[in-house]
């Protein structure tokens, strides 16, 4: 059976899928670019710094650099937490006068257990040493890392193989299909393993990058191949012989 040979309602419901895989693709990256820069329309590349704020700096010092950065009152702020958490975030003198200071000053006022900002957030008090310990680990936590990574897994691996199954019966040259068909699950598997591994290595932040890149540009290729291959002529040279 090859995708060429389908019958006209065959091929239109498998180019209805085929087309809104490569719009969720798209949706994917737009939203990738616009989390990881500074801009809230279009399409954009994203940032380095901000995925290693996400991925591999301690929560404390990432939320400072991205979602929390409005609060900053200076970017010197930033550092000195981040020195004082490369020193062993110890409950010391520098920890009392610099790094309280500035949670008092840019955070506590909704960052405490009693406070009454319309924004406030209870949950999250930074009002002590031992507050505070819980967010100077770099990275993913496990519960973070199991939650995030296994919804992704399962619900990529679900079109990942229904778009590779229709490239595999495609008509175009093999070692084409095996080395798009290879690149997207790669792609997602260094995608996801990345996102864990950045904890140890600010290298991982490049790698979820370039494989992030990889997956969906090899869905949106498939996508786009078969749906051409379905319905319009394409020269021999891209085509396996006798693909009958
Ligand atoms: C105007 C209120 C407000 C201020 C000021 C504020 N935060 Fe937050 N913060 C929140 C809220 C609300 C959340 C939970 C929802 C969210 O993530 O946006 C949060 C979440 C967080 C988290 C959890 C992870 C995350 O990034 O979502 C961290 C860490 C954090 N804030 C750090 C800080 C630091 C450090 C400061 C001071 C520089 C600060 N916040 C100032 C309201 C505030």
């Amino acid at each position: 059976m090859r995708l060429d040979t389908l019958n006209f309602q065959a091929r239109l419901g498998l180019s209805g899928f085929l087309i809104t895989v490569i719009l969720g693709a798209l949706s994917a990256a737009t939203l990738i670019g616009l989390l990881y820069s500074s801009q809230t329309s279009g399409f954009n590349i994203p940032d380095i710094n901000k995925v290693k704020a996400k991925y591999s700096d301690p929560m404390l010092v990432g939320s400072m650099k991205s979602s929390m950065y409005e609060y900053v009152a200076e970017d010197g702020d930033i550092d000195i937490i981040a020195q004082w958490i490369k020193d062993g975030a110890k409950d010391d003198e520098y920890f009392k006068e610099e790094v309280m200071y500035i949670i008092e000053e840019d955070c506590q006022k909704c960052h405490s257990r009693n406070s009454t900002m319309s924004k406030a957030i209870t949950s999250i008090p930074f009002s002590s040493h031992e507050d505070l310990m819980k967010y100077v680990e770099g990275g993913y936590s496990w519960t973070h890392m199991a939650k995030t990574a296994h919804i992704h897994l399962f619900g990529m691996s679900v079109f990942l193989v229904i778009v590779s199954l229709a490239f595999a019966f495609s008509s175009y040259i093999g070692s084409i299909k095996t080395l798009l068909i290879g690149l997207g699950w790669l792609g997602l598997w260094g995608d996801i393993a990345s996102w864990w591994l950045a904890k140890y290595s600010d290298v991982f932040a490049y790698v979820i990058s370039a494989s992030g890149a990889v997956e969906i540009g090899s869905v949106i290729a498939m996508s786009g191949l078969c749906l051409l291959n379905m319905w319009f002529k394409l020269p021999a040279a891209v085509l396996e012989k006798n693909s009958d």
